[in-house]
């Protein structure tokens, strides 16, 4: 299928702490790829820095072909990489559809004049916008929730929501941090089957996370991070069986109870 997301000896330094030393990962199109590793290991450093919101200190990201090693953000959004975050970033007291609306900005080109004088690409946008956040809820099966406050619903659904609103940006891949983290194993099993579908549906998905029993089902590859070091990389097979990778969780017993199921 071919490489869509390559990182080459990826870098990040805080002052004297090596937050990322040297990560090397290659996503093919069409994976479920994990990453994994102990609290502080650097997990989400690794994705502030593939999506553009760190530069690297050294190293290369080459997503799509594209050298994108220091882009802004918003430029690595439209190349079509979407992310969700570790906390929970919806817009409480809005309703669903306009939180999903938000990530539509990226896509069009009105500006603060064309609202004020209601101009007719401000109208076409708006339309444009509001048509297809109907479209990505329907897709996602969110539709029922069109016009709840973001904030009134359940954490499962607002982290679909959440993932709805990065779907916005017609990404070709989707980053997640921790997305079943604080759910109970309905809410975990539930968005399992979400990101199984989205996948099947073209998406490529890189998605860190604790659950190991999530991680090692739905994911066909998986990159194990340990003080800023890649310590193992491979299918589910190969991470359960490295000895590493049990002295990285067990050796310190950081998850005790959340073993390598
Ligand atoms: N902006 C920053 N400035 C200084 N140090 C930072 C910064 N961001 C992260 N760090 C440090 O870098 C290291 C890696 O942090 P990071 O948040 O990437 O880990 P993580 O693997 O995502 O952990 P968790 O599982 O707890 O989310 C930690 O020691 C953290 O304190
Ligand atoms: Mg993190």
């Amino acid at each position: 299928m071919g490489t869509l997301l390559e990182t080459q000896n990826v870098c990040k330094y805080f002052g004297g702490l090596k937050a990322v030393e040297n990560v090397d990962m290659k996503v093919e199109k069409g994976d479920i790829f994990g990453i994994i590793g102990p609290n502080g290991a650097g997990k989400t450093t690794f994705f502030n820095i593939c999506s553009g919101f760190y530069a690297p200190t050294h190293g290369k990201i080459i997503f799509n072909n594209n050298d994108i090693s220091g882009v802004s953000p918003d430029k690595i959004a439209r190349l079509g990489m979407a992310r969700t975050f570790q906390n929970i970033q919806l817009f409480k007291y809005m309703s669903v559809l306009d939180n999903v609306k938000t990530g539509f900005h990226i896509k069009t080109e009105s500006t603060m004049t064309d609202a004020i004088l209601h101009t007719n690409r401000y109208k076409k946008d708006k339309e444009y916008v509001n048509e297809k956040s109907i479209e990505v809820l329907k897709k996602v099966g969110l539709s029922k929730y069109a016009e709840t406050k973001a904030g009134n619903l359940a954490y499962g659904i607002q982290r679909k929501v959440e993932i709805a609103r990065a779907l916005a940006l017609d990404p070709t891949i989707i980053l997640l941090d921790e997305p079943a983290a604080g759910m109970n194993p309905n809410e975990t099993d539930s968005l399992r089957e979400f990101i199984k579908q989205l996948n099947e549906d073209g998406y490529t998905i890189v998605v860190i996370e604790h659950d190991m029993k999530f991680v090692m089902r739905s994911c066909n590859q998986i990159l194990v991070l340990s003080f800023g070091q890649k310590i193992c990389e491979g299918t589910p097979e190969i991470v359960k069986a490295d000895e590493q990778v049990h002295q990285a969780y067990f050796g310190k017993g950081i998850i005790a109870g959340k073993g390598l199921q």
